[in-house]
């Protein structure tokens, strides 16, 4: 059987490829109960770094300026064997199996959608990556928060930007992984101060720090990271990605994940941590959080599931297929799944079957 998240990331595609259509039926709602981890935080502050080094890939576009100007769902899937491979929901029929074809795609599909003119746009685009080296997980990139406009965009990209943040932050069902970097006050941090407002008890928050290898000598962050500085329910998770030097030497994700490694294993002021730190570790965490979320929200779901089914029959009668057969078709499709959810997240309800979980 299928991993619950693996289930969750299918609704979420197909609520998405429907949502093209313009459909006004349960399927926003729907959506929003499902559960997922958004990455937020001012720009530069490192999260494609940290996305990147939770895949152990390098693919996502980078620059200076608002790189990230659509949201990015980027869904992992562990296969037991075989290479990598990505596939956007866009373009079904391709796989890509090199990496920078995806940077490039996802450069070349934000563009399709906003222009040249960098504006932003909420619709995301949907990434999966299949790979025995990845946790199962979904994770969504979100703009850089900003303080301001750069040239040739509009003064109101702030507002738009943290808007749509917001969005996604708001949702109750929503992990946030709050990115700050460490050589910055994390009283300052965009990422905290958004987070602690829509999520004062810091329940729904994962902070990272990031840059730990950037901070003045003579300092160090154990105070951030032992949750002296500032308290979250979750444990603080320290990183250290990639500088840019690294980058333009083309320093491999694996080298740096062991580079990261052994900075925490070697470091006087993080040895004692070291365990609990690293990108790996990250993953790993986020997605055993991300397990137990679902299933503590099943029945919600399921009942949104139910609801969403009844609704989706009601529009099938009324649609009449012949006249929009691409919309009647994605309509049946999700009804289909939405039906097979129903059976499958009720075993889970049930306490599973032996072996059912994974
Ligand atoms: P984003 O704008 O938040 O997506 O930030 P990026 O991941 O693009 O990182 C911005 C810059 O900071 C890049 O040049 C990275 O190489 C660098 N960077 C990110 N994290 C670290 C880190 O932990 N250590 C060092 N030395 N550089 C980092
Ligand atoms: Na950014
Ligand atoms: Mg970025």
């Amino acid at each position: 059987m299928e991993n619950l998240i693996g289930l969750v990331n299918r609704i979420q595609r197909a609520c998405t490829a429907l949502g093209d259509h313009g459909g006004d039926n349960a399927l926003p709602t729907l959506w929003e109960a499902l559960p997922s981890v958004a990455v937020v935080g001012g720009q530069s502050s490192g999260k494609s770094s940290v996305l990147e080094s939770i895949v152990g890939r390098d693919f996502l576009p980078r620059g200076s300026g608002i790189v990230t100007r659509r949201p990015l769902v980027l869904q992992l899937h562990k296969i037991d064997e075989g290479s990598e491979y990505a596939e956007f929901m866009h373009l079904p029929k391709r796989r890509f199996t090199d990496f920078s074809a995806v940077r490039k795609e996802i450069q070349d599909e934000t563009d399709r959608m906003t222009g040249k003119n960098k504006q932003i746009s909420p619709v995301p685009i949907h990434l999966s990556i299949y790979s025995p080296h990845v946790v199962n997980l979904t994770l969504i990139d979100l703009p850089g928060l900003t303080k301001v406009a750069v040239e040739g965009q509009p003064e109101s990209i702030v507002a738009d930007i943290e808007n749509m943040v917001r969005l996604y932050v708001d949702k109750p069902n929503t992990i946030i992984l709050a990115i700050s970097p460490a050589n910055q006050d994390i009283a300052t941090s965009d990422a905290i101060k958004l987070a602690r407002e829509v999520d004062p008890t810091g329940e729904r928050t994962w902070g990272v720090l990031t840059k730990l290898d950037l901070m003045d000598k003579g300092t160090n962050a154990v105070d951030v990271l032992e949750g002296r500085a500032y308290h979250l329910k979750h444990p603080w998770i320290g990183v250290v990605n990639r500088s840019q030097a690294d980058i333009n030497k083309n320093v491999d994700m694996i080298a740096a994940r062991n580079r990261e490694r052994e900075y925490f294993n070697n470091s006087p002021d993080y040895k004692h941590l070291a365990p609990r730190m690293g990108s790996e570790y990250l993953g790993k965490m986020l997605s055993k959080h991300l397990e137990s979320v679902i299933k503590a929200r099943i029945p919600s779901i399921l009942s949104m599931v139910n609801k969403s089914i009844d609704e989706l029959e009601t529009e099938m009668n009324q649609l009449g297929r012949p006249i929009a057969v691409d919309a009647g078709a994605q309509l049946y499709t999700i009804l289909e799944l939405c039906r097979a959810f129903d059976r499958v997240f009720k075993e889970h309800l049930d306490g599973g079957r032996p072996g059912g979980d994974r």
